[in-house]
């Protein structure tokens, strides 16, 4: 896949502009505070509709003004075509081929995976912070899993709504339980599945990239216990069992004690949690490592590459690792942008970002 361009309005402190992109690296080059992160969160919210370091949409749209922008040109395995979006402070609008469409059916058209500063919370951070990134990735290849995700959360609300005014006794609440189990069970074996999956190229990456005497792995830590060999049946099963142990607490506390959005994934280093053991630049590695697997799992459910945006690389690794990454991307046929302060040494198109302007056809990094 690969984004041809992008054109955008009152997006953060970005000057209006159309730009056009190399099919491979593209590098934005600027000082602090300049617009670099602000461009590669440009290009995420065209492609996907949401920004990678906030909820608040408002946010985006350029101070003192009330509307914001983005359309962006790209190419998939079949044709060209393009997306864009349309936001004021109250509404937003999703175009596809300058059709309106709603946000179930624009998230995923085009795949992107992110490097970001703040993705090392994926380890240090809460279970629902890295349940909402999992699910995310799964969800943006597999819409089936985006549907049951959609639909688990609206049955779970009406679940704990019932259980807090103790109307656990409402034949309703019964036939809601029903699809409650179906849809937490089908979560659950779709999250092993990837789990396994990844785990196997997470490890792989870690090694080439970083450190190969060292063994990674990722863990689906799930509410349901042991779940080795089990099918759809028998998770469905296991999860009736659950609940009928914590019924009387659930009805205590009000809420549901059982089900998906109580599950962990574990990142383990050599048979220690990362979040406890591992040092600053091994989770930062493992991150990375993560994140190339996402793209390798894109790959293998969609055929087709997504695009990579790597914010602010110089940060974070030291010369040595940063060097393994573009020997490592270069080879990769993969569309990549990337931010930094200083130059990196690739052949890239690159743009030199001041004060949220940014200039094309500049080859200089200096
Ligand atoms: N909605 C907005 N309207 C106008 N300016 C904004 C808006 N949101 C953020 N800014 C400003 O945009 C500037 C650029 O921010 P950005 O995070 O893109 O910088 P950066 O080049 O990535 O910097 P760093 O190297 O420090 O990460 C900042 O000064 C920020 O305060
Ligand atoms: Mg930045």
């Amino acid at each position: 896949m690969e984004i041809l361009e992008i054109n955008y309005i009152n997006f953060r402190n970005l000057e209006d502009k159309n730009i056009h992109f190399s099919p491979r690296f593209n590098l934005f080059f600027g000082k602090n505070g300049q617009g670099k992160t602000s461009i590669l969160e440009a290009i995420y919210f065209s492609a996907t509709g949401k920004s990678f370091r906030t909820s608040k949409n408002v946010e985006l749209i350029k101070y003192k003004k009330e509307k914001m922008g983005s359309y962006i040109s790209y190419r998939d395995l079949i044709s060209e075509k393009t997306l864009s979006v349309k936001m004021d402070k109250k509404n937003k609008e999703y175009n596809y081929n300058g059709k309106k469409i709603p946000l179930d059916q624009f998230y995923g058209k085009v795949n992107v995976v992110t490097f970001i500063p703040e993705d090392i919370e994926l380890i240090t951070g809460s279970p629902g912070f890295r349940r909402n990134f999992f699910d995310g990735e799964i969800a943006q290849s597999n819409y089936e899993y985006f549907k049951h995700l959609k639909d688990y959360t609206k049955v779970l609300k009406i679940r704990n709504k019932y259980l807090k005014e103790k109307k656990h006794k409402d034949e309703v609440f019964s036939i809601f339980e029903d699809e409650f189990i179906k849809l937490a069970a089908k979560i659950v074996l779709k999250r092993i599945d990837y789990v396994k999956n990844i785990s196997i190229i997470l490890n792989l990456n870690y090694r080439k990239l970083f450190d190969d005497k060292k063994e990674l792995s990722l863990k689906y830590d799930s509410f349901i216990g042991e779940f080795k060999g089990l099918d759809l049946k028998a998770l469905e099963e296991r999860i009736r069992g659950k609940i009928k142990d914590l019924k009387n607490q659930e009805i205590r506390y009000g809420y549901s004690l059982v089900g998906p959005q109580r599950d962990d994934f574990k990142f383990i280093l050599n048979e220690k949690e990362a979040k406890s053991y591992s040092s600053q630049g091994e989770k930062k590695s493992i991150i990375f490592s993560l994140k190339l697997s996402e793209i390798d799992m894109v790959i293998k459910e969609r055929r087709e590459s997504p695009i990579f945006l790597i914010d602010d690389i110089s940060s974070y690794f030291d010369s040595i690792r940063k060097d393994n990454i573009i020997k490592y991307l270069k080879k990769r046929e993969i569309q990549v942008f990337i931010s930094s302060t200083t130059d990196l040494n690739i052949e890239s198109k690159n743009f030199r970002i001041d004060k949220g302007e940014i200039q094309d056809g500049h080859y200089e990094c200096k």
